[in-house]
């Protein structure tokens, strides 16, 4: 996701020490790169921007790498516009006078640029963020030329989630910056101050550190810093002093990127929801190009993925089939070309990557479209191969997911196959508005029952330590938790080397009981209403051969406990058919914390890498 920096102070070469404040934001992974500069002594605006990386932006400095004044940076990761020079941050109003950069979305800018075309702004990117540099600029022509009036007044109109740093040659040693659901931090220096959208980026000049939160406005000088409320209401936050190293503050404060992953997943599932939920909880995608008529034309849905994002799209395959009432395949893309795919003009394929570069899958895609079938992409990661290659792209917004074992990009893919579903399942009138809204109301509050299954992450971490000494796990499941068991298998295989098969729980007597012995750990999903009590037959089977048994249940369902089971994880309750998104939860922390226990290279397990380029 994007990186924010910023100084305000009377450093020489304040334009270098901006950018290597940047370079410490890389791992948050960007394709462009760009830096404003306010001089210290003719107070003009010079913005410059490149494509690629922070090497491309350093190379074209010429003389501005030794300019002094005060200055924004920024490292752009795509979201509205492709990555180009053009879109990089800054951006600028039409006279030059105003720059900002940006990290998040402008979920109205469409409107808003509309009305900005016609009161005669120019426009030179394809960016939403483009259009609140020109919303600033017409609010300072209408309130008489007051800076900080103008920021407010158009952060008051904009809706969506934004971090934004604006300096302007009207107040040369002033920037003003603003938060809601993107990061922003302050560093506190003295009589010099600092920007960041992280904390390692401030790290090298001073451990005292602002946080801001949603909503916060600040005013930010050499000499100190001014909260308010957009509004103007007056705010304070305590200082807190940063003990960390670098390394660990990257990683948020964790020992490794997957457990900081894994706590990022209420804000991921937001980022996924937002802008595709309406007013009145109806879903809409504005990215799509594909007609109702066609959309609704389909035959058949064919699901196509690898590892993780072919786990989720077998929550997709049992939530289109149970919704939409229509058949629905789901391939392994490595099997996909090779199956001679029964896929024609009257087939939707979608294709699930986070990387978008999955050379099986890309290759899947391509198998799709020779035969005809309209290619819909959920990816992460934006202008990636499959992205640029399908008709259709529905981006995820995880984020930059560094960890090999993915965690948060698999949840975004959840949220984006349900989004999907209930939008088709709404434009064929297949549910009532009302119905509509329902799901959505228990979607929207999947972040906040993420959060409280974190609060549980030291009770896991507890129970985890002993089964690390298991010779092998089980992952059992009925339904959507046969899903969830695949994909919790795979997360404990990769990042703790333990040998884990998943289960359809009904097969276990088909065989696999045979391997259940003292030193098997069996961890069992049950939150399946209709599927509840099947579930404890099973599970009673696996105790009466003297296999460790761990439950995940919803909270309420007391049919499993302390008695039954060796242990018990109860999670909050939603529709069964968006249990997986809380179920998996605790099974990567089982996952995580099985691995820290046996000492693995959580983040870059053996043999594994991050994106699959090769067959
Ligand atoms: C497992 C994992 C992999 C990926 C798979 C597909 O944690 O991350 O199984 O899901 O390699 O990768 P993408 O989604 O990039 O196509």
């Amino acid at each position: 996701m994007c990186g924010i920096t910023g100084y305000v102070g009377g450093r020489e070469k304040s334009v270098r020490l901006v950018l290597d404040n940047l370079k410490k934001l890389e791992y948050r992974g960007y394709d462009s790169a760009g830096v404003a500069v306010v001089a210290a002594d003719t107070h003009d605006v010079t913005v410059l921007k490149r494509q690629g990386k922070l090497g491309n932006l350093e190379a074209a400095l010429d003389g501005l790498g030794a300019a002094r004044g005060t200055v924004i940076a920024h490292t752009r990761w795509a979201t509205h516009g492709r990555p180009s020079d053009g879109n990089a941050h800054p951006h600028c109003d039409c006279t030059g006078r105003i720059a900002l950069i940006h990290n998040g979305i402008i979920e109205n800018y469409l409107s808003l640029k509309e009305r900005l075309l016609a009161e005669g702004h120019v426009f030179h990117s394809d960016t939403d963020t483009e259009v609140l540099a020109h919303l600033i600029e017409s609010h300072l022509k209408r309130n008489g030329g007051k800076m900080e009036m103008a920021v407010r007044g158009a952060l008051a109109e904009v809706t969506g989630a934004y971090a934004v740093c604006v300096v302007s040659e009207q107040e040369p040693e002033t920037i003003y910056a603003a938060k809601t659901a993107s990061p922003l931090i302050i560093g506190l220096g003295e009589g010099e101050n600092f920007l960041a959208s992280d904390i390692p980026a401030v790290m090298g000049h001073t451990r005292r550190v602002l946080v801001l939160e949603d909503g916060d406005f600040a005013r930010i000088t050499p000499d100190g810093v001014t909260l308010t409320t957009v509004a103007g209401e007056p705010i304070t936050r305590d200082e807190f002093a940063v003990t960390w190293d670098v390394r660990t503050a990257e990683k948020g404060g964790y020992p490794h990127f997957m457990l900081k992953e894994i706590h990022d997943q209420p804000q991921t599932i937001r980022d996924t929801l937002r802008g595709r939920v309406t007013e009145g909880n109806q879903i809409t995608f504005p990215e799509l190009k594909l007609p109702t008529a066609k959309l609704l034309d389909f035959h058949r849905i064919v699901i196509v993925a690898c590892g993780t994002a072919y786990h989720a799209g077998m929550v997709g395959k049992s939530f289109y089939e149970h919704l939409l009432r229509r058949p629905v395949e789901v391939q392994v893309a490595s099997e996909f070309r090779y199956n001679d795919p029964i896929v024609d003009q009257h087939t939707l394929a979608i294709i699930i990557s986070q990387s978008g570069e999955t050379a099986d899958t890309l290759a899947a895609l391509r198998e799709a479209k020779v035969k005809g079938a309209t290619t819909l992409a959920i990816v992460n990661v934006v202008g990636s191969s499959i992205a640029r290659e399908a008709d259709e792209v529905i981006y995820t917004y995880a984020g930059l997911e560094i960890s090999v074992a993915s965690t948060k990009a698999y949840v975004s893919q959840l949220i984006a196959l349900y989004l999907i579903g209930l939008y088709i399942a709404q434009q064929e009138n297949k549910l009532d508005r009302e119905v509509v809204a329902a799901y959505v109301e228990q979607l929207k509050a999947l972040p906040r029952q993420v959060a409280q299954i974190l609060t549980q992450a030291d009770a896991i971490a507890e129970l985890a330590r002993p089964l690390a000494h298991s010779s092998s796990f089980f992952f059992l499941g009925r339904g959507f938790d046969y899903a969830v068991a695949l994909e919790a298998a795979l997360k404990l295989k990769e990042v703790s080397y333990i040998h884990a098969e998943a289960y359809a729980a009904g097969e276990m007597k088909h065989g696999p009981l045979a391997l259940v012995e003292p030193g098997v750990s069996v961890v069992c999903f049950a939150t399946q209403s209709a599927l509840y009590d099947k579930m404890l037959s099973n599970v009673k089977e696996v105790k009466a051969r003297d296999g460790a048994a761990i439950a995940v249940v919803k909270e309420g369902d007391e049919g499993l406990d302390a008695r039954s089971v060796d242990s018990v994880i109860r999670i909050p309750g939603t529709h069964d058919t968006f249990m997986p998104v809380l179920a998996i939860i605790p099974a990567q922390l089982l996952a995580y914390h099985i691995a820290a226990a046996l000492g693995r290279e959580i983040d870059q397990p053996r043999n594994l890498a991050k994106s699959v380029t090769v067959e």
